[in-house]
């Protein structure tokens, strides 16, 4: 049964995928434009706003988000335009290759890691001052209805109490389901939002309407 529904969903992903090939949108940071794998290790190339193309951006938000095939990577870029955050990629110390992510494959290290409930994949760099942020948007794919494990990984890191996490998702067809809620326990001090699974074809204006939602004190 459940290889059939992964079959509906498969092909609901690479019409999805197909769709969104190609559709990548630089922001005003070079870490997000260059390829998760060349990526540097420390990683929050927007923390000091002296260096930032931005001059607006508010010190206070952090976009944090993994993305394996960049889907998530766009929205997330628009959200920290929209909100004038500093942005963050998880960059996977073992990057995922074709195979890893190999969704038809029992034995595929997606399929292993997301089986596995103490798997913890190892994060390449750290959110510098992590301390400053008041609201962490984290986003990322869903993978067989959940978040990648590398998510748990990054809330485990850092001391969230007290802050406000906001959770987006893009996915082939799935929502965001319980994904976040099952997050809960990595960041147990914060507040967290339901969050939203956003459509990897949305336009900056459909995500900047996303933001507008949230009372982020950025007008
Ligand atoms: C291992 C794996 C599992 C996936 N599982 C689901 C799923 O359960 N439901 C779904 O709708 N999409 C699923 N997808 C598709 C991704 O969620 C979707 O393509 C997402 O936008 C990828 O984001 P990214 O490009 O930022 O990595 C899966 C993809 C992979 C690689």
């Amino acid at each position: 049964m459940k290889k059939i529904i992964f079959a509906v969903l498969a092909a609901v992903m690479v019409i999805s995928l197909a769709a969104c090939g190609g559709s990548k949108t630089s922001t005003k940071t070079e870490q997000t434009t260059a390829p998760a794998a060349t990526q540097s290790a420390t990683a929050e190339p927007t923390a000091d706003a002296s260096d930032n193309e931005n001059s607006g951006t508010t010190d206070n938000i952090l976009v944090a988000y993994f993305s394996a095939t960049g889907n998530t990577r766009t929205i997330a870029e628009y959200i920290a335009d929209s909100a004038k955050a500093n942005i963050y990629e998880i960059v996977p110390e073992i990057p995922y290759t074709d195979e890893d992510l190999n969704y038809g494959n029992d034995d595929s290290r997606t399929s292993t890691e997301q089986n596995d409930p103490s798997a913890r994949p190892a994060i390449s760099g750290t959110v510098e001052n992590m301390e400053r942020y008041d609201v962490i948007f984290i986003g990322y794919p869903i993978w067989w209805g959940e978040a990648p494990k590398i998510m748990y990984t990054f809330l485990e890191n850092y001391d969230f109490t007290g802050k406000t996490i906001i959770p987006f998702c893009t996915s082939g067809s799935s929502p965001i389901g319980t994904s976040a809620i099952n997050m809960k326990p990595s960041a147990p001090g914060a507040d967290w939002y339901d969050g939203d699974r956003l459509d990897s074809s949305s336009t900056r204006e459909d995500i900047a309407s996303w933001v507008e939602k949230f009372d982020l004190g950025t007008e």
